[in-house]
């Protein structure tokens, strides 16, 4: 096959938009492809100051690449969850990146946080499964360094296929509040939120790992070890073999969502504003924020437990 833009050989040939591309042109076309997600939903301009948000995997390296080659002002951000090798390999995988380019990168070691947050910590203390607890942390970190950063945006790597898979969760069940959230641009609800964007939110896992792989970007390839048997898998994997029937099933129905079926949910669902939390002074809808009352009950449930264990 020849590539569709220069007539070069090509070297990837992409099934849903029926092209082919040699390794220069399909830099140029993905970058293209980011481009326009972030002109056509009015993501970000030239003069904001972007935080991405970097796991160490191949979507959120492969963002933080394009925005740089893009001209956009960015910092990344990396969160040390605590899981094991796992986490120790990802955070080098973005410490590498980040020196290697000479990139301004915030850490943040959750097992340093509060009374120590490490995920498998967390889930143990409070008896919730690792990725409900790993959710929550997380979004609290985002907001509050894009806060305290005074970032205008976060950026995180969610692909066509996380999109679509967690659509098609939202749709089996009719999930209307969560639909009335799904969009690739988020805006701020409280002064102290920033806006947070998807810019690859119509680019495919197999549209970014050849992204990465063409670019020579080293990330950690393993999955996060908490992953294995989630539902999110199996909707991906049932989405893959739609998309192996009839190319382009998975970007149709993402992208028509968002053009004209999101707004009816949007507007259909009232959303309340959120005051402050007590503890932390971020956008909460009680006293304490998600993340707060996660904290406490993490203190109070070691603290029942240390005064069990003194008392056995
Ligand atoms: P996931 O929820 O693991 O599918 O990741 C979705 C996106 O969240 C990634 O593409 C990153 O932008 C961001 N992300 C996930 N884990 C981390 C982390 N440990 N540190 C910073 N960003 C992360
Ligand atoms: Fe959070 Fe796996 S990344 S539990
Ligand atoms: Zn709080």
């Amino acid at each position: 096959m020849k590539c569709t833009r220069c007539k070069a050989k090509a070297e990837v040939h992409l099934r849903a938009h029926n092209a082919g591309f040699c390794r220069p042109c399909y830099v140029e076309y993905f970058r293209r492809q980011v481009e326009r997600s972030i002109d056509k939903q009015k993501m970000f301009g030239r003069d904001d100051h972007i935080l991405v948000a970097v796991s160490g995997g191949k979507d959120s390296l492969a963002l933080w690449d394009v925005l740089i080659a893009l001209g956009y002002r960015t910092t990344g951000l990396y969160l040390g969850l605590g899981i094991g090798g796992y986490s120790d390999r990802s955070k080098a995988m973005v410490e590498a990146f980040s020196s290697a380019r000479d990139l301004p990168l915030i850490v943040r070691t959750l097992a340093d946080e509060g009374p120590g947050l490490a995920v498998p910590d967390v889930a143990a203390s409070t008896r919730r499964v690792p990725c409900a607890a790993c959710g929550a942390m997380k979004r609290h970190f985002f907001d509050a360094a894009a806060h305290e950063g005074r970032f205008d945006v976060l950026a995180t790597g969610h692909n066509l296929d996380d999109e679509a898979a967690r659509l098609l969760g939202n749709v089996l069940r009719w999930q209307r509040d969560h639909l009335a959230r799904q969009r690739p641009v988020l805006e701020p609800t409280h002064p102290k939120f920033v806006r947070k964007v998807k810019p690859f939110y119509l680019l495919s896992e197999y549209e970014t790992a050849v992204y990465t792989f063409m670019r020579g970007i080293e990330y950690v390839v393993e999955e996060c070890p908490n992953a294995a048997g989630a539902t999110q898998l199996v909707y991906k994997d049932a989405l893959n073999r739609l998309e192996a029937s009839s190319p382009g099933t998975k970007q149709a129905f993402v992208k028509e969502f968002v053009r004209s079926a999101q707004a009816l949910f949007a507007n259909d669902v009232a959303r309340d504003t959120p005051g402050e939390c007590q503890a932390c002074g971020m956008p909460a809808f009680g006293a304490l924020c998600s993340f707060c009352s996660l904290v406490r009950e993490v203190e109070t449930k070691r603290a029942r437990r240390a005064a069990a264990e003194l008392g056995a």
